[in-house]
């Protein structure tokens, strides 16, 4: 079995280290975070179970633990009060805690609970609140983004093997996440393989596992990504990576839903829902002879396209909000309207990773003011400026301090309809309008 991981989340950086050696001489991998918000987004990584000091700045572990819990639920978090302060552990405990350990803390009791939690699963998360399967986490008002979710509310239902295409950055692993999720295994384990960072020569025992002795420097036996994945999901990430030849006993696995490890004899069996993703073109693959055909039909039973950020422009606002919300909870910074209107321009080649990316940035330039065109990176801002063609106050002034707000709504509305192909729903969408009152401005501003 790998290392089970760990996050310490404590400001106190010889308390985080003394935690982190009690944790590691038992055989757990450790990760750190030094705040409340850096832990939610550690979060995010594989992790195993959250241990939550209470007290930290910018965010505390009360807060941490609700944002952790919206968005990872099955994950355990242990929280660690002050000692007699009974009413935040309870408090937390009401908040989905697994557990909770006073200070001083007790190495032997720290290693016991954590162990205790690790071997024993979680009851099932708690589906959201409105009792719908929606995922709330996959962002977008699009009808592609739209269609995506309602494959995978019924892919969720099912144990059918999923194959997710889509660019770079447009939400594959975030899918294979969701369909886990919203699925009956989601008290099961969630396993993401990387066939393309995985060399070649290791993907088969990484999948597989192996005996010992199977081959030179193969010490003892290893478990396998698909025993570990028993009754969970299996995500196999830049499945297009893959060589032929592994292909053919994935293809194999999968049929006969048992394989037998590296050097070994006997079958092993599991129970598991696989989800395939890929950047890549998997017909002309097949048609190069790179990729099985046999195989893609295997695992394309459900087929989810994501289509890409520039051809769903009305997602790009709504996500970017979301997106800041998530990297500052709490106090969410304002897009400015020239920023707004250059991230709505921009072709995202990198789509949503590349938003994400974007806006880090600005957060760190802009600091706690709101996000203004010259927070972008080069190449974007100038998307920002105002367009001569559209004749706003008959100059180039555009987004100026003392400017009026209805120059800069005109120049705002020109833009996003301009970068829509005219599409007037669309355009009202991206702006947070009714098409009412988008029809109303654009008469008002007599833009057509
Ligand atoms: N529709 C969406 N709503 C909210 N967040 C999204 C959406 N799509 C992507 N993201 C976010 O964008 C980032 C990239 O998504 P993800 O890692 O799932 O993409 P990917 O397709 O696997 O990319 P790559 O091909 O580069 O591995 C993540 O932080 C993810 O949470
Ligand atoms: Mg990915």
């Amino acid at each position: 079995m790998a290392a089970r991981t760990v996050l310490i989340a404590d400001d106190d950086a010889a308390h985080r280290r003394m935690l982190g050696a009690a944790l590691e001489s038992a055989d757990l991998a450790c990760r750190y975070a030094a705040d409340g918000e850096e832990a939610v987004r550690a979060a995010d990584e594989p992790l195993d179970l959250v241990l939550l000091d209470v007290r930290m700045p910018k965010l505390d572990g009360i807060g941490a633990l609700r944002r952790i819990h919206e968005r990872r639920p099955e994950l355990p978090v242990v929280v660690v009060t002050a000692h007699g302060d009974v009413r935040l552990a309870v408090e937390a405990m009401k908040l989905g805690a697994r557990d909770f350990l006073e200070k001083p803390i007790d190495i032997e009791e720290l290693r016991s609970v954590v162990a205790d939690i690790l071997e024993r699963p979680g009851p099932p998360a708690e589906r959201p609140e409105d009792g719908s399967d929606e995922p709330r986490t996959l962002v977008g008002l699009s009808d592609g983004l739209a269609r995506v979710r309602e494959t995978v509310r019924r892919a969720a239902g099912s144990t059918a093997t999923v194959l997710v295409r889509g660019e770079s950055g447009t939400g594959k692993e975030l899918v294979a996440r969701a369909i886990h999720e919203l699925s009956d295994r989601r008290a099961g384990p969630f396993v993401a393989v990387n066939c393309a960072a995985v060399p070649e020569t290791l993907l088969e025992s990484e999948l597989f596992g192996h005996e010992r002795g199977a081959f030179t420097g193969a010490e003892s036996r290893r478990i396998g990504r698909f025993e570990q994945a028993d009754g969970g999901t299996l995500f196999l990430d830049e499945i297009g990576e893959m060589l032929p030849g592994l292909q053919v006993r994935l293809l194999r696995a999968l049929q006969e839903r048992s394989f037998e490890r590296l050097g070994g004899t006997a079958p092993v069996r599991v129970d598991i829902r696989v989800v395939a993703a890929t950047n890549r073109d998997l017909v002309a693959a097949i048609a190069a002879g790179r990729f099985r055909e046999d195989l893609y039909y295997r695992l394309a039973v459900v087929d989810i396209l994501l289509p890409p950020l520039r051809e769903r422009r009305e997602d790009v606002l709504p996500t970017a909000q979301h997106l800041l919300a998530r990297l500052r909870p709490g106090e969410p910074p304002r897009l400015g309207p020239e920023a707004a209107s250059a991230l709505a321009l921009h072709d995202w080649p990198g789509n949503v990773r590349e938003l994400s990316n974007v806006l880090e940035r600005a957060l760190l330039f802009a600091g706690h003011g709101e996000i203004r065109a010259e927070h972008l990176p080069p190449g974007l801002r100038e998307l920002g400026e105002p367009d001569p063609a559209s004749g706003a106050a008959g100059d180039a002034s555009g987004v100026r301090p003392g400017v009026s707000l209805e120059t800069v709504e005109r120049e705002l509305i020109a833009k996003t309809l301009r970068s829509l192909g005219g599409n007037r729903t669309r355009t009202a969408r991206a702006l947070g309008l009714s098409r009412r009152a988008l029809l109303y401005k654009l008469k008002r501003y007599e833009l057509r």
